[in-house]
């Protein structure tokens, strides 16, 4: 199904589901394809009890309906500005708490994070207790394939959905795995005789997000009455049942103190949470491989040995275009190595390997650089890019 095939079905359900407002309706958006919904339905019902309204829930698929291309942030808006005073259950990086204008977010009502998971009995306690060469399970684009399977002991083994990364472990395919730990919850609720795992927190930035409530500014004085109960909640103790077992233990249990406004971004993808947005969103975390001076030297490289196929702008002639959304796109699946291994195997299509590692790795910055990755203080190497597992998309306007 294509992108705009997928909104449009999904706006037309919306429209069909919109209810009118009741002054003592709580109208709560709630993502029936997270893992973790059964959390918000207990959410949503106490704090209607609290605060005597008539609960409705809007229930939407966060998962874009299975498609690619996962859930547009546009549609958050859409669903905070039409079907519900709160979208509840938002997963905000607790390392970079805000963006996303337009939408405000109560403070958090539960913590979340990406885990660490072995096999029952397994004492690592950390990515760094490892062997070096361990085979680690991840899902692609979530932040687990971007930002942790790049640690020196890791050898990242990227599965299409979280189900297959959890399916890799239990068949003993890896290690470890590193997965969003309400996924592995839902997975042992539904699976009772199965396997048992040990599960640890991870300390890695962007390991650990606040689950929050979004709003407009219609839904601010909603959102104040939800933070409310929840702080009431959160006082006699409720609110740990309430979201065990999915959440992590944390600051979420005083929620309801920490108080102010803040903006959101992150969007739901086929299986969760992904830090990669939809093609052509800029405002995110990207990691930084190359350094500015590999790619001025790559921009160099590029003009002399690859520019007369593929354009000095990048946008293809004989060859096919090098950036933009038609080459690192969602569907083309590449990864930095596999871009990399094409360029220094096969390129220049008329003399293929014979430009020197250098060299290669230079492009690879260029390509990096053109594509909408940042600079940053580590260079790239030959070696790493061959190995990166980091997913390439599009992020240019
Ligand atoms: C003589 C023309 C020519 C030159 C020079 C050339 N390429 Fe290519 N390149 C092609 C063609 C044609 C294809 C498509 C080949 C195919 O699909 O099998 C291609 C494919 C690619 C691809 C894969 C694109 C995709 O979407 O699958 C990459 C990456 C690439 N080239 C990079 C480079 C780089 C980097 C250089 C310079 C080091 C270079 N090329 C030099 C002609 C060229």
């Amino acid at each position: 199904m294509t992108h705009s095939v997928m909104r449009s079905l999904l706006a037309a359900a919306l429209c069909a589901a919109a209810v009118p407002a009741v002054a003592s309706d709580l109208r709560v958006c709630i993502d029936k394809t997270s893992d973790s919904a059964m959390m918000d339905r207990r959410i949503a019902q106490s704090v209607a009890r609290i605060s005597g309204n008539h609960l409705v829930v809007h229930e939407f698929k966060g998962d874009g309906g299975g498609d690619d291309e996962g859930f547009p942030l546009k549609n958050f808006m859409r669903l905070a500005a039409k079907s519900c005073d709160l979208v509840l259950g938002f997963p905000m990086d607790a390392t970079r708490p805000d963006a996303l204008a337009g939408l405000s977010a109560t403070p958090a009502y539960a913590h979340m994070g990406f885990v660490l998971v072995e096999p029952r009995g397994m004492t690592e306690r950390d990515l760094a207790d490892f062997p070096k060469g361990t085979d680690v399970g991840v899902t692609y684009l979530t932040t687990p394939n971007l930002y942790f399977a790049a640690h020196p002991n890791v050898i990242a083994n990227v599965f299409d959905t979280e189900r297959q990364t959890i399916a890799s472990l239990v068949t003993h395919q890896v290690r470890a795995a590193l997965l969003w730990r309400p996924t592995l919850v839902h997975y042992e609720i539904t699976h009772p005789g199965g396997e048992k795992f040990t599960v640890r927190e991870l300390t890695e930035p962007h390991a650990r997000y606040d689950i929050v409530a979004l709003y407009a500014a219609r839904g601010q004085g909603t959102a104040a009455e939800f933070d409310r109960a929840i702080g009431q909640l959160a006082r006699d103790g409720r609110l740990t049942k309430l979201v065990a077992p999915f959440a992590l233990p944390g600051p979420a249990m005083a929620a309801g103190i920490t108080g102010g406004q803040r903006h959101a971004e992150r969007v739901n993808q086929t299986d969760r949470i992904i830090v990669v947005a939809a093609e052509g969103d800029t405002d995110q975390t990207l990691p930084a491989l190359y350094t500015a001076a590999q790619a001025q030297a790559g921009h160099d490289a590029f003009e002399s040995n690859c520019s007369m196929c593929h354009g000095k702008d990048l946008t293809g002639i004989a060859g096919p275009a090098l950036k933009g959304k038609n080459f690192a796109s969602v569907k083309a699946h590449f990864h930095v190595s596999d871009v990399f291994r094409i360029v220094s195997t096969n390129m220049p299509a008329t003399q293929p390997g014979t430009l020197s590692h250098q060299e290669y790795t230079e492009i690879m910055a260029f390509l990096l650089q053109q594509n909408g990755y940042p600079a940053g203080n580590a260079p790239l190497t030959y070696e790493g890019a061959l190995k990166s597992m980091t997913p390439l998309l599009y992020h240019g306007s």
